[in-house]
């Protein structure tokens, strides 16, 4: 798409119930990875794909959400007076000035489907992204949205982020059927949520990135309750399929699945380990520890 993403959707309203007891009260996109939490490495990539609007859908329990990305009057000015600017720095520069949040509550958790449809009023009818944040995809290049934006061939068309996962887990995913046998991306014939190993059509996917065309609110007013009850985003994107264009894009990148307690650890060694000054401590850590 020759226009950048202006728009991108965080679907933040989910009630993270692998981390409980700390999700009870800590909205889990709020857990760090080192010093960051995991919104801002979703923020920062939306940011990179060219976003200026960043819509969060929360909930009654997610006020510290928007509570980190508002301004922190005390606290900046009790750095600025002790002349802690690189920490001032770090407070204050969460967001470019030229973007702006907007909150939408989603008043009861019904599904992802049901968050992003919560986003309708602010995006209108234009291409927009939507990314999970739990999802959280380093790259030295691009970020993963903006290789998505940049490879979409028009704005009607939707383009899904996928990854070759083992063949046991395709119960824990929207797996697509897609001929992707060389290259990044493929189109894609049909989508199945959550599908057992043997029934599934391939081990491709679907991982918490997505570009989508304005219509997909449309096809998600008429998605009924699907899988585990809830409003399901794959469904909506099945329909899509039936008269539209949906691609599959394999992106290059890694990606943690930090809405795992495994996939956090993870997480937190890779940029441990990328950080020059933790880097040597936390590699003799791991070889003296196991
Ligand atoms: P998950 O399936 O990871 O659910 O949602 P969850 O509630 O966040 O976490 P667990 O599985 O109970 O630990 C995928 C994404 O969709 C959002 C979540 O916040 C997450 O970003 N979501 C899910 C909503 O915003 N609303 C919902 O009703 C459901």
């Amino acid at each position: 798409m020759s226009a950048p993403l202006r728009k991108v959707v965080f679907p933040v309203a989910g009630l993270g119930t692998r981390f409980l007891p700390a999700s009870k009260v800590v909205a889990k996109e709020m857990l760090p990875v080192l010093d960051k939490p995991l919104i801002q490495y979703a923020v920062d990539e939306a940011v990179d794909a060219g976003a200026d609007t960043l819509i969060f859908i929360t909930s009654r329990y997610k006020h510290a959400i928007a509570d980190y990305f508002d301004t922190a009057y005390e606290l900046e000015q009790k750095l600025e007076r002790s002349g802690k600017q690189e920490l001032l720095a770090a407070v204050r520069d969460l967001i470019p000035k030229h973007v702006r949040c907007i909150y939408v509550t989603q008043s009861e958790a019904l599904g992802l489907g049901h968050a992003v449809l919560c986003a309708k009023p602010v995006v209108g009818d234009e291409p927009f992204g939507v990314i999970l944040p739990d999802d959280l995809i380093w790259n030295r290049g691009a970020g993963a949205l903006r290789q998505m934006a940049q490879f979409a061939p028009n704005p009607e068309a939707g383009v899904i982020a996928v990854e070759e996962v083992p063949r046991e887990e395709t119960h824990r995913y929207g797996i697509v059927d897609a001929d992707m046998t060389s290259g990044r991306a493929a189109c894609v014939r049909h989508v199945v949520e959550k599908p057992r190993p043997e029934v599934a059509p391939s081990n491709l996917a679907i991982v918490g990135r997505y570009v989508l065309p304005g219509r997909i609110f449309q096809l998600l007013e008429k998605t009924t309750p699907g899988a585990g009850g809830e409003i399901q985003l794959t469904d909506a994107i099945a329909a899509l399929l039936r008269d539209g264009e949906v691609h599959a894009f394999r992106f290059e990148g890694t990606r943690f699945d930090c809405g795992s307690k495994l996939g956090l650890v993870k997480a937190t060694l890779h940029f441990a380990l990328l950080d020059p000054t933790l880097a040597q401590a936390t590699r003799a850590f791991v070889a003296a520890s196991f």
